[in-house]
């Protein structure tokens, strides 16, 4: 429900109130819900298991929340709202009442291919309304979805396949992306003939009837499937920790991991977080440009707003097409009232001129955000008087795929805004700054790790397969509170400022790609010796992948070279981790014990002046000069 609160007094008071009395705060937002039983504790937490258990006891269906709920009151209102790719084709919209019956309807298509609950479902396609379709489709008969963004390699899908030993791949044929057409099925084909082994049935959405290679044992069309089936179907009754889904996300060594959300906490939190962070009205038009391949996608396109009983739209396509304006001519056609978009997409169309931007009528925008990155001043303030002409704040939402829902945002007209700042925590959230020996840093006006030190209902569960993997990234480092992997500055006021990781990982285009994954997929290229991936600040994506790579002897073609390790980690993850840059090295600086000193790689790579640090305990001192030379 949407707290009352007017001012930055009454924030501070129901803050206080739900970090006093936490239980009483989301068991009152919980009853706003339709349970078929109520649950019997509240909470139950230890963080050295970690053991989170939200609303025990409690049973219900996300999606009797997200669509039955509805149909009395707003059966007839838009729920999903669809904007094609190519501007002259026709928008899609479902009301509440056609997007029940057509969940329904995929429900029963999936349960008729085997599908019960408890089974792991795998996505692979780009925005179109199936997509919203088939992951609520799973989440009514209690099957688990995990999306895999479309852009992600045949490799890359394999591995998240087989991690979650998934009996299904839902997929389209095609991905109209701009002027590009992109095989989506023979992804998928090619990641049957690599892994996939749990596979056993592909379900293809025919979305650009363009042909494809077809297998008479495991593929369907969607709509042979679907069309047939009866548009009722009951609700299978999850307890509050069931598993909703698992999104997998990279990590700072080893393969990706498959966070696990489970149905009551995030349907609480992400309800909760959707209507107080966009002071959502009934009749406003929301907008998230996310894609549901991310956790923003699925917590702000899907599930919160569809809880919250709003109109939530999806985009096919990309913000440059057919030019620079797109964004802001979607704005001005659906009367758009809340904006949620990235940095990167903000710098990228900053870049391009403001006669895109001023071009179009923005007046019914009331909230803009913010996610995935931090927003640089400049980008900020352009964001600010541009798009919201000071009339419509900006929210810049620090979160993560593990936090399930927004943690940390100003709350429009309740909290100021302040360029590069996510502010305050949300009710209920408990962050703190700690030091590298993890004692708390109580005062303002410092900088330190972020952790949070209380439980709230969307936080991760555990990382799928493997419990110890989710303790020891998240809750081993500090004892007792959960480590985000980012550091963050106080003001003097208390407001934060995300700052970015600490560890190895980046953060490209608002995508977390593992600098650990980069190198094993770059190795895997027969010209590599060894290899070293840092991050460094680019204008547009905010981070860079720079590679620093040991070749094997006599490489003369440096271009094919470079062709050749941007082609592999292509094949191996997906064109968003390719580096944007790669110097060839003889040797990478090491300590003693062998480990490389990243710390210093980075440093050359973001061009920083300063001092390297002592670096006469490495192995090899004289590289860091010859790779320096190499630079300039
Ligand atoms: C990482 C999480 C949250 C959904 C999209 C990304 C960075 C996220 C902000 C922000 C500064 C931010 C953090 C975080 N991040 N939002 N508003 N300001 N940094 O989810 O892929 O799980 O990545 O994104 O570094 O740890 P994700």
């Amino acid at each position: 429900m949407t707290l009352k609160m007017n001012t930055l007094a009454e924030y501070k008071k129901v803050y206080q109130e739900s970090v006093d009395h936490p239980e009483a705060f989301w068991s009152s937002q919980a009853e706003t819900f339709s349970w078929s039983k109520k649950w019997d504790t509240t909470l139950e937490w230890d963080f050295d298991g970690p053991n989170i258990s939200w609303f025990k006891g409690g049973k219900l269906n996300i999606t009797e929340n997200c669509l039955d709920r509805h149909i009395e009151s707003r059966g007839d209102q838009v729920a999903i709202l669809w904007e094609p790719n190519d501007p002259s084709d026709q928008v899609k919209s479902y009301t509440y009442k056609e997007l029940l019956a057509e969940v329904s309807k995929t429900a029963n298509a999936l349960k008729e291919k085997g599908i019960t609950k408890g089974d792991r479902v795998i996505f692979y396609m780009p925005m179109v309304p199936e997509l919203a379709i088939g992951v609520l489709a799973c989440a009514r008969i209690g099957a688990i979805h995990s999306v895999v963004f479309a852009g992600f390699s045949a490799q890359a899908l394999a591995d998240r396949v087989d991690d979650a030993q998934a009996k299904m791949i839902i997929c389209s044929d095609y991905n109209r992306r701009g002027q590009k057409m992109i095989p989506v099925k023979q992804v998928v084909d090619d990641a049957m003939d690599i892994g996939c082994n749990s596979i056993e049935h592909v379900i293809v959405h025919k979305n650009t009837g363009d042909k494809v290679n077809w297998s008479d044992d495991s593929d369907y069309w969607w709509h042979e499937l679907v069309d047939s089936q009866s548009d009722h179907c009951p609700a299978e009754i999850m307890d509050a920790e069931d598993m909703l889904f698992i999104l997998y996300t990279s990590g700072s060594t080893g393969k990706p991991k498959g966070v696990v959300h489970t149905c009551g906490g995030y349907m609480v939190y992400t309800c909760f977080s959707f209507k107080n962070v966009f002071q959502y009205e009934p009749g406003d038009v929301y907008w998230c440009t996310a894609d549901i391949g991310w956790i923003t996608g699925h917590s702000y396109i899907v599930y919160g707003p569809l809880l919250a009983g709003a109109t939530t739209m999806m985009f096919e396509g990309v913000p440059t097409f057919p030019d620079a304006g797109r964004f802001w001519e979607i704005c001005e056609k659906h009367k758009v009232n809340q904006f949620y978009t990235a940095p990167t997409a903000i710098r990228a169309l900053m870049a391009c001129g403001d006669h895109f931007v001023e071009k179009y009528d923005l007046s019914a925008l009331k909230v803009i955000g913010s996610v995935g990155e931090p927003i640089n001043e400049e980008a900020w303030h352009w964001y600010n008087d541009k798009v919201g002409k000071g009339n419509a704040p900006i929210v810049d939402t620090w979160w993560q795929t593990e936090t399930g829902g927004i943690l940390i945002t100003p709350l429009p007209g309740i909290t100021d805004t302040k360029p590069t700042y996510a502010s305050y925590p949300m009710p209920g959230v408990q962050p703190i700054l700690v030091n590298a020996e993890g004692v708390e840093l109580h005062e303002n006006d410092v900088e330190g790790l972020l952790c949070i030190k209380f439980p709230w209902p969307s936080m991760i569960r555990t990382t799928y397969g493997d419990h110890n993997r989710c303790k020891n990234v998240y809750f081993s480092p500090f004892p007792n509170r959960y480590f985000t992997g980012d550091g963050a500055r106080r003001d003097k006021d208390g407001r934060l400022r995300i700052i970015g990781r600490v560890d190895d990982v980046i953060n490209v285009s608002g995508h977390r790609i593992g600098t650990a994954e980069v190198e094993n997929a770059i190795n895997e290229y027969d010209q590599v010796v060894e290899s070293a991936v840092v991050g460094y600040p680019h204008e547009i994506k905010g981070q860079g992948i720079f590679a620093y790579i040991i070749a094997k002897e006599g490489v003369k073609d440096v271009d094919a070279f470079n062709l050749g390790v941007r082609t592999m980690v292509t094949k191996v993850i997906g064109p968003i981790a390719k580096p944007d840059q790669i110097l060839i090295v003889s040797g990478l600086p090491k300590t003693r014990s062998g480990k490389i000193m990243r710390r210093i790689l980075r440093k050359i790579a973001s061009k920083d002046t300063g001092s390297l640090g002592d670096i006469s305990t490495l192995l090899n001192p004289e590289i860091v000069e010859e790779i320096k030379a190499a630079l300039s």
